[in-house]
């Protein structure tokens, strides 16, 4: 994204003066889908696309004076206002100025221009970027760069919880605000232990197929998937009284054999996929220690299978994309995400690219009437001051 092309619209649109601008990007996931909030592992990277914001003190006590670039739409409100603005976006800025304000930053009145090119509903986490680069820029501008990294995203996590109505994971921030070029990162979402992983699979490439099917999450069955969670914890905690049970990732497949007959047949196949979710991450990291891709790939093709039928966040057209992967002799593929629409992520070898490219296009634009949009993976840096 061109720095000057924000640059522009922040000084038309405000009073002529330049700010500070910032960036954060997206995000893919090898594996670990719905791992993160049953604190188990996630595999993910941030990408070479993401938010970018000019961000200026306007010494005003509480008004933020905010322009979204990519929808030419301007919104003012002020931080004391007990509702927020109602624009989904801006109630990103809303939400993690308050939620930075929680952690000591003295937040006043500031002017925002912002602008994207992480696709929008594709899942790969265009909110995260923006509450990264938000916390990013407020961090710098009013509190000295003071709060760290890991409340940066608890603060995106806690504005999605709060201002958003979404109950997520911290994958998304973690992975806008960690970021590391070339690099993906595995994490341990329940001691937030981290290590980055070299990511050159040699012969091989990422690439996405946007499905173009819109995935929203807030008021979504994301939240319900959570809840299924943690009822089954809560049931197995139920029987072990003597022991702790937080989330799944305390949960054995014999303690989820022992609820069996007491949770809802939907809510042991949720539990089922997120317990094999937890073992996969791992086994393809050391898939990935020993170069063996061809493994990689056939733990992404669980997943696939894991999140479309005991999940059930996958939609017709993710099947038809995962379908036409195996079809073309791709490594692996997978839904990418939250689910309910979005990306499939797909490792495939690079003498298939080409023509699995071709026939995925042809096939879903015969089914569907539009083609799948196609981004090559390019991991990327987490948030930063450009200037
Ligand atoms: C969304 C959420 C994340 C995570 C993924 C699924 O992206 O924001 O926290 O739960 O879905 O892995």
């Amino acid at each position: 994204m061109e720095i000057d092309f924000v640059r522009s619209r922040f000084i038309k649109h405000f009073d002529g003066k330049t700010g500070n601008i910032y960036a954060s990007p997206g995000r893919i996931n090898l594996i670990g889908e719905h791992t993160d909030y049953n604190g188990g592992f996630v595999f993910p990277g941030a990408v070479d696309k993401g938010v970018m914001a000019e961000m200026r003190i306007n010494d005003t006590e509480d008004t933020v004076m905010a322009y979204a670039i990519d929808l030419k739409d301007r919104v003012d409100f002020k931080l004391s206002d007990p509702n927020g603005p109602r624009a989904s976006w801006a109630r990103y800025i809303y939400g993690i100025a308050l939620e930075m304000r929680k952690l000591g930053v003295p937040v006043k009145g500031f002017n925002i221009a912002f602008a994207g090119d992480v696709p929008l509903g594709a899942g790969m986490s265009s909110s995260a970027a923006m509450e990264s680069c938000f916390a990013f820029g407020l961090n710098d501008l009013f509190g000295d760069n003071k709060v760290s990294q890991w409340d940066m995203v608890l603060a995106g996590q806690a504005t999605e919880h709060n201002y958003c109505g979404v109950n997520c994971g911290i994958m998304d921030q973690f992975a806008s605000v960690f970021g590391k070029a070339g690099c993906l990162m595995r994490l341990d979402c329940r001691s937030r232990e981290f290590q980055y992983f070299p990511f050159k699979p040699d012969g091989y490439r990422l690439v996405l197929l946007d499905s173009v099917v819109k995935h929203q999450l807030s008021g979504s069955p994301y939240n319900d998937r959570r809840m299924s969670c943690e009822k089954v914890v809560k049931c197995v905690q139920a029987k072990h009284p003597e022991a702790k049970f937080e989330t799944l990732r305390d949960c054995t497949w014999e303690d989820l054999d022992e609820v069996k007959d007491e949770i809802g047949a939907d809510d042991y196949r949720r539990a089922k996929f997120v317990l094999g979710e937890k073992d996969r991450v791992l086994a393809v990291c050391d898939a990935l220690t020993e170069g063996d891709y061809e493994k990689v790939g056939e733990l992404m093709y669980q997943t696939h299978e894991g999140l479309s039928k005991d999940y059930e966040v996958s939609c017709e057209e993710l099947d038809f994309l995962n379908q036409i992967a195996k079809e073309n002799g791709v490594t692996g593929s997978r839904i990418m995400g939250g689910g309910f629409g979005g990306c499939t992520i797909n490792l495939v070898r690079n003498d298939l690219y080409r023509k699995f490219i071709e026939d995925a296009k042809k096939r879903f634009n015969e089914k569907y009437g539009h083609e799948p949009k196609v981004y090559d993976v390019v991991i990327g840096d987490g948030s930063r001051k450009i200037c």
